[in-house]
């Protein structure tokens, strides 16, 4: 009896691994019992099996698969498709797979982006939330929707820094910062995958599009870029080289072309820096028809040389087009191309579909009742009214004209057709999201009003006034006299989803169509209105930053953003969103962000001969992270550990923020530090940590960071990170502008690391705002570690085996106690 109670009481402790351990599959296999079965199903293969491998092939965009994926699944030729997913569709693919030879299961991807079927803001407006908890939960709320589709792979996060709004693909990014991307890169990577992405409830990520897809010329989709290995090394590599160090089994090449080769074929990418600097073991996949596109890039002259440039550039995976089924088996014949490279492409394929645990899936598949219970959630709907609202930006905010006080007012107008679009809830990557189950900005303020009083609610009424795209002003005397009766105006204006994501470059991007005239019309009555921006990029809305008394920046929002919408202007939610990327005045001043140089000749306006334009004020209309707030918050107090400290030591900062207002709310200190003078020239100022913080009125708080000996390093000649001695200064505020500033020394001679070749930006750099005295050890040695973190980052998947391999043991041990028993 007693044994009975203890081994109870045992099992209830271990009680969520051991149902993990029952969920999970099958036992796990070690990573080497992986590459053991791998080598065994490599000897057994044929070349037509190898190739079938490297294969992906798009479904219909509706979820079903192709009659000829059916044939091909039976023959052992697919490797993988896009688009595929439902339990039904899935289970019928798989089926049809389990009747080839080798039984290789398919691997199943879909752009799951920012949600499978609830849909939360897109990845810009989730980064402004500046929140990695509810972004990692976003994506694990998306992992768990799409897994339960059957879905293995997800085809994010976009990983691309980017400082050109004209592209329409910085929707789908986290903006212009590294450090900020990094830390969005890793809360996306975790949500996603958890801590094993053959978890029911996870899938595999991709980091993409490697890489420089975010530079290409003018912000024209898919262009040419050319940079130097200092910029790249120093801007564009850090989040994927921090999405690695996250663990992150997939890599997707980029379309553009880099320094004159092609990504997906770039051996330097690929090879060099992906695979032997970071020691990256996992997938890489072209982006679609990338491969067959070598041909248009001038490089291939033909599919065959297409084969033969992606296969020994290091593209594993081919998406959509042919050409390694077509072409490889000659090119071995011919000796292009060694067996070793395609079996090397095959193993990479071999070792995901192990690490997801997919040999072992029993039939059926996936479950169509599983699949229903998990799908819009309401916790999941929830979770993405919340963090939509966090995602919204107020830029403006004279008098205090928002929030609107309801029992101030009887009625309220909208105008604008973005308000009442049900289409235009969903955006670009909207996954397997539905318009029908979407709220409308016009709905969610009307189901608010009636929820906070239903005996009486303020009337609420709508008048288009204008399409996004409307040439005429035909319906603005309508809006205008609507305005009429309504005590305050909300005007909806922006982007609809065509113009926004890929293929969506604009060389304009002002309020579209007649937009603004009809804001200027509403303007005109006198009437109170607030400008409620729906949009996929920074617009140029200088008329609006000078004359409309409030501007709240919403995005794209998802499902829930029409209740969000009501939450922010009615009050019950206080905005803390900040900019991730900087809202230039005009297109002229592209690209414009904060982290840029001082050039020999810094702006001036008293100076002729200074670097700046001469028919446009100068800097941001709106800078990089900022965001307003119903409330106010004073910085004070900022103080350092030291003023001097050895080469190698780090500082700790430390600042008082209260909230000096008359409301609660949040708000993200951010810690900007530039080194004054240093061989290599640095940025003006460089996020380094921020940290998001609730605060009730008149609360105070010391934030404390630490500045890194890293963060004060910089990539010495040879890609080695190095710390000159000499003067930093640390600036705290809300935004890039921040203005309290302190100094401090760094002494004694340079350290070079010697380890590796490029900094290590993800642990020690987060753990700059962690406050345990533990992680401050840490990061204080980072500068001797990057070597040391790749290696601790790349064993932590074998350690992870054997922590599950022990539970199982364990797990097994307790149940045949309690059968004895
Ligand atoms: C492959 O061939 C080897 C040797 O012939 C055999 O032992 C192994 O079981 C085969 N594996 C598969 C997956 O067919
Ligand atoms: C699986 O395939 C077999 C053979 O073609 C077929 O009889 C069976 O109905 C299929 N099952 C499903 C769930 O598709
Ligand atoms: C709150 O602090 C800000 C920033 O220092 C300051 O501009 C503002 O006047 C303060 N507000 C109040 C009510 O003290």
């Amino acid at each position: 009896m007693r044994t009975y109670v203890a081994v109870a009481i045992v099992l209830v402790a271990l009680g969520v691994g051991c149902q993990a351990q029952a969920g999970g599959s099958s036992p796990k296999l070690t990573e080497a019992e992986i590459e053991n079965r791998i080598n065994d199903l490599l000897a057994n293969m044929t070349m037509a099996e190898k190739l079938g491998q490297l294969l992906q092939l798009d479904g219909l965009t509706t979820g079903e698969y192709r009659p000829e994926h059916i044939e091909l699944a039976q023959k052992g030729l697919l490797g993988s498709t896009l688009n595929v997913r439902g339990a039904r569709m899935v289970n019928e693919l798989h089926n049809a797979t389990m009747q080839s030879r080798l039984k290789i299961p398919i691997l199943l991807g879909f752009d799951v982006i920012h949600g499978y079927r609830t849909l939360f803001p897109i990845p810009l407006g989730e980064t402004a939330s500046w929140d990695l908890e509810a972004v990692e939960r976003a994506s694990a709320i998306a992992a768990a929707e799409a897994a339960s589709a059957g879905l293995h792979w997800t085809f994010a996060p976009m990983v691309d820094v980017m400082r050109d709004p004209r592209w329409g693909r910085v929707m789908e990014g986290s903006g212009e910062d590294v450090h900020l991307g990094i830390e969005m890169a890793k809360a996306r990577i975790r949500g996603f995958q958890g801590t094993d992405y053959s978890q029911k409830d996870k899938v595999l990520a991709c980091a993409k599009h490697f890489v420089g897809y975010g530079a290409a010329e003018g912000g024209r989709d898919y262009n040419t870029v050319d940079m130097s290995e200092r910029r790249l090394r120093e801007h564009y590599l850090p989040p994927f080289k921090a999405s690695v160090e996250a663990g992150v089994g997939s890599f997707m090449t980029a379309f553009n072309d880099l320094n004159g080769v092609p990504a997906t074929a770039n051996q330097f990418l690929l090879r060099q820096i992906l695979r032997e600097e970071w020691k990256f073991d996992g997938l890489v996949i072209s982006d679609y028809n990338a491969v067959q596109e070598l041909i248009n890039h001038g490089m291939a002259a033909d599919g065959s040389e297409a084969a033969m440039y992606g296969l020994n550039g290091g593209t594993d995976m081919e998406m959509l087009s042919r050409t390694y089924v077509d072409s490889a088996a000659r090119l071995v014949e011919t000796g292009k191309v060694t067996l070793a490279t395609i079996d090397t492409a095959v193993r990479h394929v071999l070792r995901i579909k192990f690490r997801l645990g997919l040999f072992a899936e029993p039939f059926p598949f996936a479950s169509e009742e599983l699949e229903q219970q998990t799908i819009k959630k309401p916790e999941f709907l929830q979770a993405a009214r919340e963090l939509a609202a966090k995602s919204f930006v107020l830029l403006k905010n004279a008098n205090q004209i928002l929030p609107i006080d309801l029992t101030k007012i009887r009625e309220l107008v909208v105008i604008g057709s973005l308000a009442d679009d049900k289409p235009n809830t969903l955006d670009w990557w909207a996954g397997d999201a539905r318009a029908e189950d979407s709220i409308t900005i016009l709905q969610g303020l009307r189901d608010y009003v009636a929820s906070a009083n239903p005996a009486n609610p303020v009337r609420v009424t709508f008048s288009k006034g204008c399409e996004s795209s409307c040439t005429s002003d035909k319906d603005f005397a309508a809006a205008v006299t609507a305005v009429g009766t309504a005590d305050i105006a909300v005007i909806v204006v922006g982007e609809v989803r065509e113009v926004s994501g890929e293929a969506a470059s604009l060389s304009n991007i002002d309020l579209s169509g007649r937009q603004l005239d009809l804001v200027k019309a509403i303007a005109e009555t006198g009437k109170p209105y607030v400008i409620v921006l729906k949009n996929g990029r920074p617009l140029t809305i200088d008329w609006l930053a000078m004359h409309a008394p409030a501007i709240l920046v919403t995005w794209h929002s998802g499902t829930m953003g029409g209740p969000a919408v009501a939450d922010v202007l009615f009050g019950a939610v206080n905005p803390s969103g900040k900019l991730p990327m900087t809202f230039p005045r005009n297109v002229g001043q592209i690209p414009l962000y904060h982290d840029y140089k001082n050039t020999g000749r810094p702006y001036n306006i008293a100076e002729r001969y200074t670097s700046k334009y001469m028919d446009i004020e100068h800097g941001p209309l709106y800078p990089f992270g900022f965001g307003l707030s119903y409330t106010t918050f004073q910085f004070s107090e900022l103080k350092l550990s030291a003023e001097r400290v050895k080469n190698g030591e780090s500082v700790k900062v430390s600042v008082q923020v209260q909230n000096n207002g008359t409301r609660d709310g949040e708000e993200v200190v951010q810690l900007y530090l530039r080194d004054v003078a240093s061989r290599i020239t640095r940025p003006v100022r460089q996020l380094k940590a921020f940290r998001k913080l609730a605060l009730k009125v008149n609360e105070k708080q010391t934030v404390e960071f630490t500045v890194t000996a890293e963060d004060m390093g910089f990539l010495d000649e040879t890609w080695k990170m190095t710390i000159e001695a000499g003067e930093f200064q640390v600036f705290v505020g809300n935004s890039a502008d921040a203005e309290l500033m302190a100094r401090f020394y760094v002494d004694g001679e340079p350290t070079t690391e010697t380890t590796s070749a490029v900094p290590s930006p993800t642990q020690s750099r987060s753990d700059a705002t962690v406050r345990t005295d533990a992680t401050v050890e840490m990061s204080t040695g980072a500068p001797t570690q990057p070597g040391q973190n790749v290696a601790t980052t790349q064993g932590s998947g074998a350690s992870d085996t054997t922590v599950t391999s022990a539970a199982t043991l364990l797990c097994s041990v307790l149940a045949m106690i309690v059968l004895l028993n």
